[in-house]
């Protein structure tokens, strides 16, 4: 079901050191930092050749990262973003395998304006899975 690896979520303490690290250090292609009010963060992404890394920053005072900051202050890996086809067909055959769907369970527009949906970690080896609809 799930298809490619959309991209990897790292959410940093501070963006423009995290973007010179991935320009300079790492030699990557890496995009101006974008807000993204609507969700609540300020995104740098990191354009390799066979996915992207989001370098994720809290943007305004209640932004849903702000609690992985407090308890992880250097930063660390946030979540996973896989393709899928259908994400409604995704979500419904997650649901009846006992997967749990984060929030009301309806797709919302993504970083990408596409539809996505997040996964209870403890449902997948602890990690925070996003699905974005192709
Ligand atoms: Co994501």
């Amino acid at each position: 079901m799930i298809g490619r690896l959309n991209h990897v979520a790292i959410v940093v303490p501070d963006l423009a050191a995290a973007a010179e690290t991935y320009r300079s250090t790492l030699g990557a292609d890496v995009s101006d930092p974008i807000d993204l009010a609507a969700h609540g963060v300020t995104t740098v992404f990191v354009v390799l050749p066979n996915t992207k890394i989001e370098l994720l920053h809290p943007l305004g005072p209640n932004s849903p990262i702000q609690s992985f900051l407090d308890r992880n202050p250097s930063g660390g890996m946030h979540h996973l973003c896989y393709e899928v086809e259908d994400i409604l067909a995704a979500r419904d055959h997650l649901v009846a395998q006992g997967a749990r769907v984060l929030g009301d369970g309806e797709p919302k527009i993504g970083a990408h304006d596409k539809p996505v949906l997040f996964l209870h970690p403890k449902d997948f080896c602890g990690t925070l899975v996003e699905l974005e609809q192709r």
